[in-house]
């Protein structure tokens, strides 16, 4: 098995109906509104990058989305990396697939000097051995309906990359969380 990578209007275009239908098979019984769009088609207003595990065969069997956007604290503008869209093929879970994958974006994140990386999970312990812990800091961010809400996200996380900590008070991510 090996990660490819790749930014998400870069899509091979013979894994395009293998990420739709691993998207389909991990986010299924998920609303629209909880999941947002298919990663292949992605809000067009942010850019991200792709990491996805292929097997011997090439089929996908692993995905996840980075981002990287300039969010706020004290009105301080600092860059974060944000995953979203972890899903691993049903047939290959708990076997390191989303651990690898979490691990590559942040290598990804690390070259571009970014010192944290935050998701917002379901399964919040699938994260830890990963670095991950409970964000305790209210947050500001557009919800579906594009209003703004400050308040504690359920799940979400943070994971220190480098030397810095992560900082206490509100955290204006100027934008959805992913
Ligand atoms: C959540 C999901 C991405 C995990 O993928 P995975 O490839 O099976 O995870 P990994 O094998 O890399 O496991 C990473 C760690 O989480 C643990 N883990 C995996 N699934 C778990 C679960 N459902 N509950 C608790 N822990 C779990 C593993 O034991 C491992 O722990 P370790 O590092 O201490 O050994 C996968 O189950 C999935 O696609 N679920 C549906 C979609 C989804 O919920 N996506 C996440 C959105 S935040």
């Amino acid at each position: 098995m090996k990660i490819i990578t790749f930014p998400h209007d870069q899509i091979p275009p013979e894994l395009l109906d293998d990420i739709d239908s691993l998207y389909a098979e991990a986010y299924g019984n998920v609303s629209d509104e909880q999941r947002g769009d298919s990663p292949t088609e992605p809000p067009l207003s942010e850019a991200f990058q792709h990491f996805v595990m292929v097997d011997e065969k090439g089929t996908v069997v692993g995905n996840l989305a980075a981002y990287v956007r300039a969010v706020k604290h004290k009105d301080q503008e600092f860059q974060l990396g944000m995953i979203g869209d972890v899903a691993t093929r049903t047939t290959h879970k708990k076997q390191g697939v989303a651990k690898s994958l979490v691990k590559a974006a942040h290598m990804y994140f690390a070259e571009q000097s970014i010192e944290f990386s935050v998701l917002f999970a379901y399964d919040p312990p699938v994260y830890k051995s990963s670095g991950y812990k409970m964000i305790e800091n209210e947050i500001r961010f557009v919800d579906g309906r594009g209003e703004w809400r400050t308040l504690r996200i359920k799940g979400s996380m943070f994971c220190e990359l480098g030397q810095a900590k992560w900082p206490a008070g509100e955290i204006d991510l100027c934008g959805p969380p992913v």
